[in-house]
């Protein structure tokens, strides 16, 4: 058996934390020691409207419990936002150890008839809202030594899905962010990776039919944990957790076909070829761009 994973000391921030799934995340984490912003503006799931009572609730839940939380009802969607989000853990605890980027809505459109407004509304939440969030947290982790971000994507974006061009343009734009915060923050113990939910909660419940009696948000929150603990040394991973199944995905790069050295492959010869170029057996999953170009090398110089 593994040792508890506790949160003593650390403070985490979880956007988006008044309902579903952020809010599971944030009772976990209080549970097991961590001093907790809860944050969230509190609005339909169109994104329209505000309240402050959703993450007042929750943190009167963590409090009521013996936990330690405090709100904040700032969008993450803006640049003052997210700081104000990471001022509120500075202030209220000290620090910020541990950020869950979790906000976020839907506004789904067919994309022939998509609107500016609905693909604008959309990629400022859940990306633009990351790295507003991120970033101001990045720099005290930085500076201090430490930090664990989890993302929140999602099977659209990591596979597409009808009528979620906007929704999915974002969330994979997360998988990007998650991979250079954990590049540039590997030296400063800064660790990043990605999670892509399934969940029963306001956002789904409609559109899961059937299984969402076996899909609840507790199910999902013990990997979010994990990947926020002291313990975990892994970063620029993604999983895919729902319903207590947890998986591995991961953008891989194949083998694929080598024309010869100085060779310029002409549109017939991507014909002939095409079957090892789009072959998936053997793989590699780089950590950064440059692996790619270094194990390209010597098989272009035709040394390999
Ligand atoms: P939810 O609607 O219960 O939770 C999202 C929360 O974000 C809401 O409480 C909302 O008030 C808050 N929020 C919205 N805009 C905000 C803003 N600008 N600033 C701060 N807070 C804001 O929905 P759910 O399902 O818990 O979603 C959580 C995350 O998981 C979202 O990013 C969603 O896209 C993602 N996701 C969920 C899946 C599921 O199966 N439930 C599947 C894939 C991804």
């Amino acid at each position: 058996m593994a040792d508890d994973v506790t949160f003593d000391g650390k403070v985490a921030i979880v956007t988006g934390a008044g309902g579903g799934l952020g809010r599971s995340h944030a009772l976990l984490f209080a549970e097991r020691g961590a001093r907790v912003v809860v944050n969230d503006l509190g609005g339909s799931t169109d994104g329209s409207g505000a309240s402050d009572s959703p993450a007042d609730l929750v943190v009167k839940e963590i409090l009521d419990a013996g936990g330690e939380a405090v709100a904040n009802h700032d969008s993450v969607a803006t640049p003052e936002g997210g700081q104000a989000i990471v001022d509120t853990a500075v202030e209220a605890f000290g620090t910020v150890d541990i950020v869950v980027n979790n906000a976020g809505f839907l506004r789904d459109q067919s994309f022939a008839k998509m609107t500016a407004d609905n693909i604008n509304a959309i990629v400022d939440v859940h990306l633009k809202g990351a790295f507003f969030v991120s970033r101001p947290a990045f720099a005290v982790m930085k500076e201090k030594g430490y930090g664990r971000f989890i993302h929140t994507t999602s099977g659209a974006g990591l596979f597409g899905n009808f009528g979620q061009a906007n929704y999915a343009g974002a969330k994979m734009g997360l998988v990007g962010l998650s991979s250079v915060i954990a590049i540039e923050g590997q030296r400063s113990n800064i660790n990043s990776n990605v999670i892509a939910p399934l969940a029963r909660t306001r956002l789904t419940e409609e559109l899961m039919g059937p299984l969402a009696e076996f899909v609840a948000p507790e199910q999902v929150s013990g990997l979010v944990a994990y990947l926020a603990s002291e313990g975990c040394d892994l970063s620029h991973e993604v999983y895919s957790v729902g319903g207590g199944r947890i998986a591995r995905v991961f953008v891989g790069l194949c083998n694929g076909w080598l024309a010869g050295k100085g060779v310029a492959p002409t549109p017939e010869d991507v014909i002939d070829h095409l079957d090892q170029i789009r072959d998936t057996d053997g793989f590699a999953i780089p950590f950064m761009a440059t692996e790619e170009m270094i194990s390209l090398g010597p098989l272009l110089r035709g040394e390999d």
